[in-house]
């Protein structure tokens, strides 16, 4: 996380927010006895004295740097923000968080803002470079003559050279359009530090979801009918100016709440990179959090939500060395990332089903239910579970012993049998030693999130939950457990 001197430290300083971790003494070494069923009691507390409070209805507005872009399924910031200090209240040693899923970063920034410092990971190029994004204290002065010098740049462009080309490239973008896309691009390219391009990006890729032919009101790739195309009234440049100068105001925001965490930790750091979570922890990581914030994909990208189509015409426009991660590769076809997420690759998946069932009995109960539907319903369902479970190894090896999980989950319906993949996970983590604390269900307020498209033999629900597990536990704490 970059700090810039001036203006933003001192204003940041004004406005610092006092937390419930101030005032304590030394941090315990352990946290105390009981913790399990202290924060189990403040997690119902707060549902007894408000029987919403979960849903979060009409309360979770995207504020600063959580709004610069919309990343599909986003997580409830303040949702996330009120486990977090409900965690911290009941177990004072935690420091570090950890989101394999990581998305936009929602749990990044609600994490900075406590003082705990985090680690993420996610598949997906652009997730990290929002993300990375959302990790800066940017100086508002400095992005505001950035983007001037952007303006300028872009109006005196008289060339008419598309500099994009990928298949398709005129289905889903006009002429017009296409041509003003370039002339961003060209002016964004110029600029210095690579960060500050970064932030200029995320408006570009903004501006792209909402100037390409593809609908807005989905996930997935669906373009407009020609007619449709024709008669939009599109200024990319304009949309572009209009994005960039509302995301200066929220990352400067942004900047009064990550200086808010590093006032409260000074030692405070943040990492954000492109990795698969099935090795993510394998070779490269130590386990390093103890808490686990996090919400994995509903099923396979491809027919619930679509992160990498989503993400996959942004992607073609924003120069790839300062994307993290990105490989050319990522954008041969618009299916390409999806196809490596969980769920993404259906082959040989149904050779995993007798070691799933030995871990759980929700798993076999439900591959039992859908014997007899299309079999292509049983592999898409063990092909996301095997991934799933794949990704636990790598994830538990990560956390300290006893550490603390919070799994944002939704389930889906497949050839209309419901997946219940909160007692699949549950059942899983259980078998790796973890032990269940709560689980709370919660409304998604508007009814259900973006799904890839309406599809009769996959559903999503219009609810979620938050399974609260702990552990597992090396030999040190199984006799407090
Ligand atoms: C529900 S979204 C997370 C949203 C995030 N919590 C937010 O608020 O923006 C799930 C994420 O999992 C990522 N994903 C899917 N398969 C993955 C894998 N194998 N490894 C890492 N990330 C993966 C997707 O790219 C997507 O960003």
């Amino acid at each position: 996380m970059g700090r810039p001197s001036g203006p933003n430290a001192s204003r940041a300083d004004a406005q610092r927010v006092p937390t419930q971790r101030e005032g304590l003494a030394e941090p315990l070494s352990l946290p105390p006895d009981g913790a399990e069923e202290d924060l189990a009691a403040r997690l119902r507390e707060r549902a007894a004295l408000s029987p919403e409070f979960w849903s979060f209805s009409g309360r979770s507005r995207r504020e600063g740097g959580h709004g610069i872009f919309a990343y599909p399924a986003m997580m409830v910031p303040q949702l996330q923000g009120a486990l977090l200090e409900d965690v911290q209240a009941v177990d004072p040693t935690v420091s570090t968080v950890l989101d394999p899923f990581m998305g936009s970063g929602t749990v990044m920034l609600e994490s900075a803002r406590r003082g705990l410092s985090f680690h993420g990971t996610d598949i997906n190029p652009l997730a990290v470079l929002l993300a990375t994004v959302k990790s800066h204290i940017y100086d508002p002065e400095l992005l505001a003559k950035v983007r001037q010098r952007i303006a300028v740049r872009v109006i005196e462009d008289e060339s008419h050279e598309i500099i994009v080309n990928f298949t398709n490239r005129d289905k889903w973008f006009r002429d017009d359009v296409a041509i003003d896309l370039s002339k961003l691009k060209r002016a964004i390219s110029v600029e210095r530090p690579r960060v500050v391009r970064q932030a200029f990006w995320v408006a570009l890729a903004e501006t792209i979801r909402l100037v390409s032919n593809s609908r807005t009101s989905t996930v997935k790739l669906h373009s407009y009918r020609p007619e449709e195309i024709q008669a939009r009234q599109l200024n990319a440049i304009d949309t572009f100016l209009r994005i960039s100068a509302s995301q200066i105001e929220q990352l400067e925001d942004q900047a009064v709440v990550l200086a808010q965490g590093l006032d409260m930790n000074p030692s405070l750091s943040i990492t954000c990179t492109v990795a698969d979570a099935r090795s993510a922890a394998r070779s490269k990581y130590r386990a390093t959090a103890d808490i686990l914030m996090t919400s994995p994909p509903y099923g396979d990208n491809v027919t619930t939500v679509t992160y990498g189509q989503h993400s996959y015409l942004p992607l073609q426009w924003i120069d790839s060395t300062d994307v993290p991660g990105m490989r050319q590769e990522l954008l041969e076809y618009t299916r390409s990332i999806d196809s490596i997420s969980l769920g993404g690759k259906l082959k040989g998946s149904l050779d995993w089903a007798d070691e799933l069932r030995v871990k759980s009995a929700a798993f076999a109960q439900c591959l039992d239910q859908l014997d007899g539907h299309p079999r292509n319903a049983q592999t898409r369902m063990v092909a996301f579970i095997r991934d799933l479970d794949e990704s636990l190894d790598a994830i538990v090896s990560r956390l300290r012993s006893n550490s603390w999980m919070f799994w944002t989950l939704g389930e889906r319906k497949i050839s209309g049998v419901r997946v219940p993949t909160v007692a699949i996970v549950r059942d899983l983590l259980a078998a790796r030693g973890a032990r269940h604390v709560e689980t709370l269900e919660r409304k998604i307020p508007g009814g259900s999130k973006r799904m890839a498209a309406r599809n009769a033999s996959v559903e999503t629900m219009n609810s979620e939950s938050v399974l609260v597990m702990r552990g597992p536990c090396d030999t040190h704490c199984d006799s407090r457990s």
